[in-house]
């Protein structure tokens, strides 16, 4: 872990891509009220937003979809690469994404409050997702045995730390006005209805024809064709599409087909006593 993560802010970061400069860049980043940050932990929607909410913003004009690859069109804010995309010379409204914690963004965040779209998934589904992805993606610690990973997981030892902190963090925002919350398998279960509720959100009206083709365009195996949005294009040094691919299943619940009932059992017990304070019902619960 020492040698390929940076500790921030007490959680992981992959050194590959983020550095002293990238997080001293996103600190001091100049948000504008109408910029929308999308929000995840990772391996909860990320991509699949990177598509849904450019295709709203462009009323269905699937060019800049179908041109820019996700990571340029829909920046992550504390990575790398966003210090050379000229991100303050982007026309408004700007959209961009990140996966940190809530205590972990920057003063001009909870100055400016910019709308935000946070992400959520069944944690048992983002840990069997990640457990494919961290045996795929050359800049991850690999990840051990399943039942190993299951407890870096759960301990927060993964990068961008504690999925509990995470989802907890976001939900107790302090203001919550400029924020959207939505789960994977709220979008699962009905993409329309959630291209519509984030349409809203977003002040965009689109006909029903419109939420319809968008609807279409991301479903699973319809996005998984795209290869400005499936990773096909990153070098397999970094990611080997021969271990797992990136965009893997696309379903909810798979978690089934991969957790022991002992892991399935140990899961449900640290869940419980981890979201006890919670008063939110998940989807999942
Ligand atoms: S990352 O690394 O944080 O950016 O990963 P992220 O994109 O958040 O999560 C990857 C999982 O999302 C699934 N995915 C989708 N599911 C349904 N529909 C669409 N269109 C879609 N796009 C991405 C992807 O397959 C990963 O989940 P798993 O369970 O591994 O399939």
């Amino acid at each position: 872990e020492e040698e390929m993560y940076a500790t921030y802010k007490g959680v992981y970061l992959p050194k590959v891509v983020h550095s002293s400069e990238s997080l001293k860049y996103y600190e001091e980043f100049s948000f504008r009220p109408d910029d929308i940050l999308i929000v995840t932990y990772p391996k909860s929607g990320t991509t699949w937003m990177q598509e849904i909410v450019p295709l709203i913003m462009s009323q269905g004009d699937p060019e800049l979809v179908d041109t820019v690859p996700n990571w340029d069109r829909v920046p992550w804010l504390e990575e790398t690469r966003a210090c050379n995309l000229n991100l303050d010379q982007r026309p408004s409204p700007r959209v961009f994404i990140t996966h940190f914690q809530y205590n972990m963004m920057s003063t001009g965040f909870f100055k400016v409050k910019p709308r935000v779209i946070y992400v959520m998934r069944n944690p048992r589904d983002v840990f069997t997702s990640y457990f494919h992805f961290s045996g795929m993606a050359s800049y991850l610690v690999t990840p051990g045995t399943q039942t190993e990973f299951l407890h870096k997981f759960l301990d927060g030892k993964a990068i961008f730390g504690s999925w509990f902190d995470h989802v907890k963090g976001w939900m107790s925002a302090a203001e919550q006005q400029h924020i959207m919350y939505i789960s994977y398998e709220e979008m699962i279960l009905d993409l329309e209805a959630s291209v519509t509720r984030i349409a809203q959100f977003l002040d965009t009206p689109l006909d029903s024809e419109m939420k319809r083709k968008i609807a279409e365009r991301c479903v699973f195996k319809n996005m998984k064709k795209n290869k400005m949005s499936n990773y096909s294009l990153v070098p397999s040094e970094f990611m080997d599409p021969n271990v797992s691919e990136f965009l893997r299943k696309g379903i909810a619940g798979d978690w089934k087909n991969h957790l022991t009932v002992a892991e399935a059992d140990y899961f449900d017990e640290f869940y419980r006593k981890k979201m006890q304070d919670v008063k939110y019902t998940f989807v999942w619960d």
